[in-house]
């Protein structure tokens, strides 16, 4: 059966770049963005326009080097930001505006002082401006998650007649549970007349780490476009992870949902984005962490080492990363040691890996992980006649 593309809509360079001393300039943000375009995102958000000069700058150069990708540029629901974006955007071969603007009660009555008709107006005024530049709007719904479901549809509904291309519906605040933002989506793909005309997009934020769990029940739900970044990085707690969403689609084709991302290219870029921002990937984390395909347990280590499959549910290399790792501590057992001794040139026997094992364990307790300059040490301190081993 053929699958159903999901598009990937990177923002690492917008909410990304929006944490604190994670600042980029144009030179680094435009390596991103030719990364990005050769993983296979299919849009690149690049900036907002309007929030500074040096912003601007790097909208314009992105918009001139991306050879694939759509290239877009956030503004609020104003006139001046939406101009400012598509002169941004003109060199753009694709070239798409991301207006929109809070829709939740909270944000209409403390943010705008306003009522839920004005915003609508404005909504609509600011999606029938940003048409008459570019013919690809994205319209956000900012703060959907708390919006009132049927408020929300009113909402999307007026601003596909506008001419909104993709609708975006933020979970701002990282507040919904997967069910709730799964049927927020259905809610919407039922009930807004003109939705087949726009596509539903998932932006989750990760207050309590689920916003990879909801953009996944919203694709489930109906969503085809996820906006995310490398590393998960963004706003507070970040935003849904890209490189997170794009495995779980591949590892569950049952879903047959695929996205076009080049998956082989997930770690270098991960790497690439967490030295030019300053801004280290936490060893466990999911796909791209150091220790994501590592392996210290004993019961771990002795099963992988029988057959990758035990402990593993993707191959390394899928994602770009060379192998598994065996990493030695004191919780590791033989089949670990007898593995690593071999890589650095010891075929133990089953007498003399006893003895360098109980020598390990020595080590170890001392010391938090075991290298391979350890080893040779613990051979020789093992005893075992070292002509011995084969
Ligand atoms: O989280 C959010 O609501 C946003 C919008 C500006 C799209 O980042
Ligand atoms: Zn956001």
């Amino acid at each position: 059966m053929r699958k159903d593309k999901v598009h990937i809509f990177d923002t690492t360079l917008r909410d990304g770049e929006q944490v604190p001393g994670c600042k980029l300039d144009t030179s680094q943000k435009l390596v991103i963005a030719e990364r990005l375009d050769q993983l296979g995102v299919d849009i690149i958000e690049a900036g907002f326009p309007i929030s500074s000069p040096g912003d601007f700058q790097s909208v314009s150069e992105i918009a001139k080097v991306v050879k694939e990708a759509t290239v877009c540029g956030l503004t609020r629901a104003v006139k001046k930001d939406i101009e400012v974006a598509a002169e941004a955007l003109k060199s753009a071969r694709i070239p798409r505006i991301h207006t929109g603007i809070g829709t939740s009660d909270s944000h209409i009555k403390f943010k705008f002082n306003s009522t839920r008709e004005k915003i609508l107006e404005r909504a609509v005024e600011a999606v029938k401006y940003a048409k008459s530049f570019v013919e690809d709007i994205e319209f956000y719904a900012e703060d959907a998650g708390r919006t009132d479901n049927e408020y929300l549809a009113r909402v999307c509904e007026a601003v596909i007649k506008a001419g909104a291309t993709v609708l975006n519906i933020p979970d701002t605040t990282g507040y919904c549970l997967p069910e709730e933002y799964g049927a927020k989506m259905k809610y919407l793909k039922e009930n807004v007349k003109g939705i087949e005309k726009a596509i539903l997009s998932c932006h989750c934020h990760n207050d309590l780490g689920l916003a990879t769990a909801n953009s996944i029940s919203g694709v489930i739900n109906g969503a085809r476009q996820i906006e995310c970044t490398i590393n998960g990085i963004g706003e507070r707690a970040g935003n849904t992870s890209l490189e997170e969403v794009v495995m779980i689609l591949r590892q569950h084709p049952d879903l047959n949902l695929d996205t076009g991302i080049n998956s082989k290219l997930l770690y270098s870029t991960s790497q690439m984005v967490s030295q030019k921002m300053g801004m280290p990937v936490q060893p466990n984390k999911a796909i791209v962490g150091s220790n994501a395909f590592a392996h210290s347990s004993g019961i771990h280590q002795d099963g992988v080492i029988k057959k990758r499959e035990t402990y593993e549910i993707i191959d390394p290399e899928d994602v770009g990363v060379n192998e598994s790792s065996i990493v030695l501590t004191a919780r590791s057992g033989r089949a670990a040691l007898a593995y690593r001794a071999k890589k650095v040139g010891y075929e133990l026997t089953k007498v003399q890996l006893d003895s360098v094992y109980d020598e390990f364990l020595k080590f170890a307790d001392r010391k938090k992980e075991i290298l391979d300059e350890d080893i040779h040490q613990i051979v020789i301190a093992s005893k075992v006649n070292i002509e011995s081993i084969a």
